[in-house]
């Protein structure tokens, strides 16, 4: 017998392995919602300008190759913390990570130096169960989404009876994959238990500048280190840099002071050389260059607001579609919604005949990203949700 004759085959991924299926699928107008790309009106994942006038300089300046330091480029980490919290601060210790799944990773198994649980917004992203179980925690869903609405009072009650130290996981803004945010206050009322609860919050920000303005989007982290608790905040610089395989990201923990941060420090420093040692060079080398000239920053907030202004249209035209087609579908609801996707709610069985029959792919949940829909296809899309309802 084989060594390998016992390992079990596992699923593919909701998400990456569907999208693989997508490409192997010969049906001549198949089109694909899966992955969080933003797409233009083209279908295409733009390079921004920004991106490209500073990796013109990289490859002029040949950019140094040795290892950069266990926690990565300390100026992007300084740049991300600036975008972020509107300034450095001595009590949050930031370090360089391979992507945003980088960053919930390592969030994941610092929590297990305290706590052996995690709750995690039900929906929410198919990756956050999957990580956060691998660190060694036990998930628990919260209730955050129903029948297209946000369900806050229902979360806060959940949220209220963990156990003091626990972990939450909350997405800062455009939640994935329902689109619904907290409000200003809803903030308010979570950062009071927190500090009622003593939780841990880990915010998830994944979508810097796709609801509305960089600074706007941070309120939730600028609140929390304001009110002086204790949280986490991953990132990722993949959508809002259009640098999706570059992989970068950033992991930040806020504490009550830097004497306090140290032992934090050294901690993920040791995660981080025991798996992967270094963060690579290239993609902090290109947001840093973006976000330290002050021409280029400007230029990538006009070309940030050119992504939302898309996302923004093609949500209102999806949903005027969906309204008039479907209108016991309360597809009202969620035009406040935000950034790339929205759920469709389909059944399981009506996205696997969506994908047999017309090679429309969704991802397992049912969740959408409204990017992949433009004047050429929207039609055929919104006709094709309202046959498989
Ligand atoms: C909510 C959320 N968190 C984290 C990530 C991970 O980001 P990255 O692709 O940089 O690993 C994503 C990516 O889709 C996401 O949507």
């Amino acid at each position: 017998m084989g060594i390998f004759e016992k390992i079990p085959e596992l699923p593919v991924d909701p998400i990456l392995g569907i999208a693989a299926a997508f490409k192997a699928d010969p049906h001549p107008g198949k089109c694909s919602f899966i992955i969080g790309f933003y797409r233009d009106e083209h279908l295409k994942t733009p390079i921004l300008e920004t991106v490209a006038e500073v990796e013109k300089r990289i490859a002029e300046a040949r950019l140094k190759r040795e290892y950069l330091p266990i926690d990565g480029d300390p100026e992007f980490v300084n740049a991300i913390e600036e975008l972020v919290f509107g300034k450095t601060e001595d009590r949050i210790y930031g370090v360089q990570t391979i992507g945003g799944t980088g960053a919930v990773a390592l969030s994941g198994q610092l929590a297990t130096k305290w706590t052996d649980q995690i709750a995690i917004s039900n929906l929410t992203w198919a990756n956050h169960w999957k990580i956060y179980q691998m660190a060694g925690l036990k998930t628990e869903p919260y209730p955050y989404y129903e029948e297209k609405h946000l369900c806050f009072e229902k979360m806060i009650e959940n949220l209220s009876s963990l156990p003091e130290k626990s972990c939450v996981l909350v997405h800062t803004n455009c939640h994935n994959p329902t689109g619904l945010d907290l409000s200003h206050d809803q903030w308010q009322t979570l950062l009071e238990l927190t500090e009622k609860k003593h939780l841990f919050p880990i915010l998830d920000m994944a979508y810097q500048g796709f609801s509305a303005a960089p600074e706007q989007d941070a309120y939730a982290p600028r609140l929390f280190l304001e009110k002086g608790v204790e949280f986490a905040l991953t990132y990722t610089c993949a959508k809002n840099f259009s640098l999706y395989g570059e992989r970068a990201g950033a992991l930040f923990v806020v504490g009550e002071s830097k004497k306090k941060m140290e032992a934090v420090s050294s901690q993920i420093k040791s995660m981080i050389r025991g798996t992967y040692s270094n963060p690579p060079i290239h993609p902090a080398a290109v947001v840093k260059g973006i976000l330290r000239d002050a021409t280029l920053h400007e230029k990538w907030l006009t070309e940030l607001s050119v992504m939302r202004q898309r996302m923004h249209a093609i949500r209102e035209a999806f949903i005027d579609r969906m309204i008039k087609k479907d209108p016991e579908g309360n597809w009202e609801l969620i035009r406040s919604g935000k950034g790339l996707f929205c759920s469709t709610e389909l059944s399981t069985k009506a996205i696997e005949k969506l994908r047999k029959e017309k090679g429309i792919y969704f991802a397992a949940d049912g969740r959408i990203n409204l990017t992949g829909i433009n004047q050429e296809n929207i039609e055929v899309v919104t006709d094709a949700i309202v046959a498989a309802k």
